[in-house]
């Protein structure tokens, strides 16, 4: 939907297709469901203009077009590899009715080899497939749409990937045009490098606090560094999400496919289950030792600030260890309410605070560092706040009579005591 609306929003005619009759219903009056900021405005304009449009029935839809792009989703299947069934089944039925000469783009992100695998299932000459991976993140998805920092297409076909990278010439961004291989490779790369970074991150944070050293600081000596970068560079509950946790998993599975064990990625998932158990002991050690009883209050579930997104999210993660062993659970997400196993969803963030012997920030939501830490103080039966994503401001917290705990954030590099002379 979001690459629809954005290849609408630069000029082109776009038809988008959905098996899921209720959703084009909606969608083509206008109404987003998804937490993504802008998009619902860029949907209406597309509406208005004419240049976009939601139908069910993909045969009709491909009939007339230049240009196909298959958005569907590949979630982890058995075993930890891609499951391409939703690709293989689109494929299978639009295949007779593509135009000579359209192109089919995937956008979903798939396994190395797998235009060869849609030209095998199409057997035509005369229907070039592409490999166009998107780069967006979730809440900023319409932005990293517009203002990308390259566009990556890969073709057997050079013609046909040229003509793919030309649709974003509005852009104005750099593009790599490569063979198919490659550019499917892009994708599992990036993310991969992108949650490695997050490990190796978090595993220094952990050496922050065995050997008294400030992360923030850290993490910005390190920034300063343009090899490095300052982005990516936060410690956290561990990663999570729709494509990280999916594409790593992937990528491992890629990789003992092709004979080749790819260590550095293995212990990059293994250090994100540590992380994990690191943050459910430092909350059991908060709490005194046991977590049977405790009575937690969570601030955030959403696997991260901007989106409502719970698939894969670290929040719940740790959520459902800390239940498993017998804690009491209130939890707090201002893009979540309803339901949830394992605990109890409030709408309001001192809620959460009511009787509770702990308070943990999982999720980096702006408006809990605005939270009135003495009201949360009265509230509490116990004084501990572990704040999982190092957002609060703990002289704020600490003034309030609570104690707290970051994320490799020793007190003593925190707080030096002043020199003496
Ligand atoms: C990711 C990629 O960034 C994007 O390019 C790709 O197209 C889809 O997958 P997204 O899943 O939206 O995007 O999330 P992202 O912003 O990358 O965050 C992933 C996880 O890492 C989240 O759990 C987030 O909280 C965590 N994270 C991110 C950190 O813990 N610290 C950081 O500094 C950045």
């Amino acid at each position: 939907m979001t690459t629809g609306a954005c290849l609408a929003s630069i000029g082109h005619q776009v038809t988008c297709v959905d098996v899921d009759a209720a959703k084009v219903a909606r969608l083509a009056a206008g109404r987003v469901d998804i937490l993504e900021p802008g998009l619902a405005e860029l949907v209406g304009r597309g509406l208005t203009s004419g240049r976009l449009s939601f139908v069910v029935g993909a045969r009709a839809a491909v009939a007339e077009a230049d240009g196909v792009f298959l958005c569907v989703p590949t979630p982890m299947g058995a075993g930890g590899s891609a499951d391409l069934r939703a690709v293989e089944a689109v494929t299978a039925e639009i295949g007779d009715v593509v135009p000579p000469g359209c192109a089919l783009i995937t956008k979903s992100t798939v396994p190395v080899g797998t235009s060869r695998r849609i030209r095998e299932l199409l057997g035509r000459d005369d229907v070039p497939v592409v490999s166009n991976p998107e780069f967006l993140r979730e809440g900023t998805a319409v932005s990293d749409f517009l203002h990308p920092d390259r566009i990556v297409v890969g073709s057997d076909d050079l013609a046909a990937a040229h003509w793919v990278a030309g649709l974003y010439d509005e852009l104005a961004a750099p593009s790599v045009v490569t063979d198919a291989a490659s550019a499917e490779l892009v994708k599992y790369a990036a993310n991969c490098f992108l949650a490695t970074k997050l490990s190796y991150v978090n595993a220094v944070a952990e050496l922050c606090e065995r050997l008294g050293a400030d992360i923030e600081a850290v993490t910005e000596g390190m920034g300063y560094d343009r090899r490095i970068g300052r982005s990516f560079l936060k410690p956290g509950p561990g990663w999570g999400g729709s494509c990280l946790p999916k594409d790593t998993h992937a990528m491992t599975r890629i990789a003992e496919a092709a004979g080749f064990e790819f260590g550095l990625l293995r212990a990059a998932i293994d250090e994100n289950v540590a992380q994990r158990d690191r943050i459910i002991a430092k909350i059991a050690g908060a709490v005194g030792g046991s977590l049977a009883g405790a009575r937690i209050g969570l601030l955030g579930l959403a696997f991260k600030a901007g989106t409502n997104d719970l698939r894969d999210s670290p929040a719940l993660a740790v959520a459902s260890v800390l239940a498993a062993h017998g804690a009491e659970l209130t939890a707090y997400d201002p893009a979540v309410g309803g339901e949830l196993p394992g605990m109890t969803v409030v709408d309001d963030a001192y809620q959460v605070a009511k009787g509770a012997h702990a308070v943990v920030v999982l999720t980096e939501w702006a408006e809990f560092r605005r939270l009135d830490w003495d009201y949360l103080a009265e509230l509490m039966d116990g004084d501990a706040v572990v704040d999982t994503r190092n957002l609060l401001e703990p002289r704020r917290v600490l003034d309030a009579g609570l104690s707290w705990q970051g994320i490799g954030r020793a007190r003593q590099a925190l707080f030096p005591t002043a020199a003496v002379s």
